[in-house]
């Protein structure tokens, strides 16, 4: 069967999805299977088929590519596809709606407002922060890999932080300060993977602690007691579930103060560089990184 592994494409995100895709393609190389990278940026989805491919792994991150689109695409074509459908990958690429849909569901996540650009006029800093109090998180709510986020620690910084995020989305999230803990957990094939606890160096786990310094410490298994694991297994199963993801994806939380946990968002093409956090699970479950990327590719429909 000929394979593509879909990378790179056009969001923020390109450089880390080109950096998972050639990951991706080594070990599908390594594994005998007949591979190639397809960039988006420069080869049209139709060529897919008019070339031959039959399947395709699909790691492109953000837009254009992790968000349903690419996806339709493939389903129009007739190629199976690794991850989520159309609808999980669509939903999840967007915060606020996958924020109110948990919500919905009776599920935790931080308290948030809402601010699109066309209301901007409108924007009263100083009612945001009365309720929300601070630190506050801002964020666009179309974008991956902390693109666009920034901690605000002081009400004068609220309103250049909104300003920003909207340099990525016309939609943009201020949220409630979660204090505690940061836990990313991958789900694979409808089984949640031990989950990893990180902790950045710096105000929180932005792209530079993401990708560029290497001073984050990652601990898998995450020293959370057993009950406490078992815990945050169940509410990112029922976050995986709730979102109608399949394949594989990673569920992000956080705790508050209280260390109550709280889904903060799930990507579904996560990052697989080696050093990215959903080979570490998988290791920890027993995976070595090709076995991985093998049975997602497997898991492909
Ligand atoms: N959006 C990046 C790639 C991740 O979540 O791993
Ligand atoms: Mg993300």
């Amino acid at each position: 069967q000929k394979i593509a592994v879909l990378y790179g494409g056009t969001s923020a995100e390109r450089e880390v999805s080109l950096n998972s895709g050639r990951a991706v393609l080594q070990a599908l190389k390594n594994q005998g299977f007949d591979v190639h990278g397809v960039d988006p940026q420069q080869v049209g989805l139709e060529q897919l088929k008019v070339q031959g491919f039959e399947r395709v792994f699909n790691i492109l991150h953000g837009r254009g590519g992790e968000d349903g689109t690419v996806q339709g695409v493939l389903e129009f074509l007739g190629i199976p596809y690794t991850g989520c459908g159309v609808l999980a990958s669509s939903l999840t690429m967007d915060k606020m709606r996958t924020k109110m849909l948990w919500k919905g569901f009776g599920l935790p996540v931080a308290e948030m407002e809402v601010v699109n650009k066309a209301d901007f006029a409108a924007f009263d800093a100083t009612k945001i922060v009365e309720k929300l109090g601070l630190p506050l998180m801002v964020k666009p709510s179309l974008e991956g890999s902390s693109v666009g986020l920034t901690k605000v620690k002081r009400l004068e910084a609220l309103q250049s932080a909104v300003e920003l995020a909207f340099q990525y989305d016309e939609t943009v999230l201020v949220e409630a300060w979660l204090a505690g803990d940061e836990y990313s957990v991958p789900v694979l094939d409808g089984e949640v993977l031990p989950s990893i606890r990180i902790v950045p160096k710096g105000e929180f786990y932005d792209y530079d602690a993401k990708y560029i310094s290497d001073d984050t410490q990652y601990f898998c298994p995450s020293g959370l007691s057993e009950a406490r694991e078992q815990e945050l297994k169940q509410l990112v199963k029922q976050a995986y579930e709730s979102t109608g993801c399949r394949g594989w994806s990673r569920v992000d939380v956080m705790t508050d103060s209280e260390g109550r946990f709280n889904l903060v968002e799930i990507n579904t093409a996560p990052g697989m560089t080696s050093h990215s956090l959903f080979p570490m699970a998988a290791k920890a479950r027993g995976y070595d990184f090709e076995q991985l990327v093998v049975k997602i590719l497997e898991l492909s429909v």
